[in-house]
C-alpha cells in the first residue's frame, strides 16, 4: 500500500503516527508505519536521551520528530531566551496564576515536590526549537521533520532538504496550505476540526479534497478523525498519500499514560471533547472537564494568547500527569485528544492496531468494489 510519499520515505504503509512515547514510535515503524516523536514538551537534553533510546532499539526502520517551530519576530531572535522568558513572564497577570492555582487545589492535585524546579518556555520558543532541529538531524534514522504551528523558517526548511530528509507541516485551513506549499515544504498534513490538539474549525471531509486540489503535487497527509480502516479508506479515497494520526495512539499498550488517564478516555464519548484555548491559549482539543469549563465561564479569567497562556499552566501540566490518579486530578488534566475519542475503547499493542486498521482497509474496499457493475 505504498504512495509515492510512502516510497520517497522508504515506508511500506502510509500510516503516520504522532505520539509523544518513544516506545510507540518504535512499534509502529517496525510494523510498517512511521512513527513521529511529539519533541514539543522535551528539553534538548531530554530529546537527546529519548533519540539515543528510539535509534536503539529501532532496528533498521526509520522515524520522524514533531517540533514547534516559530517564526522569528522582529528582535526576538537575537534575544536571550531567559531575557525573553523573563520579559513574558511579567506579561502575565497575577489573576491567572492564582486562579490555575485554585483550579488545582480545589480538585486535590498535590504541589510539585520541589519548589525551585520551576516550569518554563519548553519548547515553544525559537532558540529551544532550533536545539530540537539540531538533535533531530544528527540522527541518521531520522528521517522526517514536521512543525505542529505554522510554516517553519526558511532557513530551518533549508537545512533540513539540505539534509536530505523531508519536511513538512500541519494546518486546518487552505490559506495555510499554500502558504506551506509557497515555502516548498515537502508534505502537508491537512488536519481538520475532528483530530486532536492544536486544530481548527473545518471538518476533515471538507478540508481534505480542498487542501489536496490546492496544492496540486504537494503530498497531503489526511489528519483529524481517523479512527478505523474504513476512515483511512475515506481519507485515501479523496486523495490523500497517508493518514497521520494521533488520538488512536494514546491508550495503546506500548503508551506511557497512567491507567486513570487511559481509563478517562475510554469513558469518553464523541461529544466529550472540546477546543479550548485553556492550555495553550490557541484552539486545541481535549476531554471536556472541570478545567475547560472554568476558564470558558463568564466572569473568570480569559485564556491568554501563546504563549503567556502556556506560562500559566506549564505547572499544572506536568502535575496532572504525575498526580493522575490523585484527587480529582482528571477533572483538571490536560488531555488533548479528538473526537475519535469515542472509538477508543480498549488497549491494543500497535501492531494490532495496524493489523485491525488494514483489515478494516481492505473490507470497507470490498464492499466499495462489490458495488460497481460486473
Ligand atoms: C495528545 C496529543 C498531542 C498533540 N500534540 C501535538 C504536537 O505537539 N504537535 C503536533 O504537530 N500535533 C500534535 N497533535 C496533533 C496530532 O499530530 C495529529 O495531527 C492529530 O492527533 C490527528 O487527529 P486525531 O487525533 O483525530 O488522530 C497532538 C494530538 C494529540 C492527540
Amino acid at each position: 500500500m505504498q504512495t509515492e510519499l510512502c516510497k520517497k520515505l522508504g515506508i511500506d504503509l502510509p500510516i503516520f503516527a504522532f505520539t509523544h512515547c518513544r516506545d510507540v514510535v518504535v512499534e509502529v515503524s517496525k510494523a510498517g508505519g512511521i512513527g513521529v516523536l511529539g519533541a514539543v514538551g522535551f528539553t534538548p537534553e531530554q530529546l537527546k536521551q529519548e533519540l539515543d533510546w528510539i535509534d536503539d532499539h529501532i532496528g533498521d526502520h526509520i522515524y520522524g520528530v514533531d517540533i514547534v517551530i516559530p517564526q522569528k519576530y522582529e528582535g526576538m531572535g537575537e534575544m536571550d531566551p531567559a531575557k525573553l522568558e523573563e520579559m513574558l513572564q511579567a506579561m502575565v497577570p497575577q489573576e491567572h496564576h492564582d486562579f490555575a492555582a485554585k483550579l488545582l487545589a480545589d480538585h486535590g492535585v498535590p504541589e510539585w515536590p520541589d519548589k525551585d524546579d520551576k516550569m518554563g518556555l519548553l519548547g515553544w520558543n525559537e532558540a529551544i526549537a532550533t536545539l530540537l532541529v539540531d538533535e533531530s538531524l544528527k540522527r541518521p534514522k531520522c528521517r522526517l521533520i514536521a512543525n505542529a504551528l505554522g510554516t517553519p523558517p526558511a532557513d530551518i526548511i533549508k537545512r533540513i532538504q539540505d539534509s536530505g530528509r523531508l519536511v513538512g507541516a500541519l494546518c486546518g485551513k487552505v490559506k495555510q496550505a499554500k502558504q506551506h506549499k509557497n515555502a516548498g515544504l515537502d508534505f502537508i498534513i491537512a488536519q481538520g476540526t475532528e483530530g486532536g490538539g492544536h486544530t481548527g474549525e473545518v471538518g476533515s471531509m471538507v478540508l481534505w479534497p480542498q487542501i489536496i486540489d490546492a496544492v496540486g503535487d504537494t503530498p497531503v497527509l489526511a489528519a483529524g478523525g481517523i479512527g478505523s480502516g474504513r476512515a483511512m479508506l475515506a481519507a485515501m479515497a479523496l486523495g490523500a498519500q497517508g493518514v497521520w494520526t494521533g488520538s488512536l495512539w494514546l491508550a495503546v499498550e506500548e503508551a506511557e499514560a497512567e491507567p486513570a488517564q487511559k481509563q478517562s478516555y475510554f469513558d469518553a464519548t464523541e461529544e466529550d471533547t472540546v477546543r479550548s484555548r485553556s492550555w495553550t491559549g490557541k484552539p486545541c482539543r481535549m476531554l471536556k472537564n472541570d478545567w475547560t469549563e472554568a476558564w470558558a465561564t463568564e466572569g473568570n479569567p480569559e485564556p491568554l494568547g501563546m504563549p503567556l497562556q502556556g506560562l500559566v499552566t506549564a505547572d499544572a501540566i506536568r502535575r496532572t500527569h504525575k498526580y493522575a490518579a490523585v484527587g480529582e486530578c482528571q477533572k483538571v488534566a490536560f488531555n488533548p485528544v479528538g473526537q475519535v475519542v469515542g472509538q477508543i475503547n480498549e488497549v491494543e499493542s500497535c501492531r494490532d492496531l495496524i493489523f485491525r486498521l488494514l483489515n478494516e482497509y481492505v473490507e470497507a474496499l470490498e464492499k466499495v468494489n462489490a458495488l460497481m457493475p460486473e
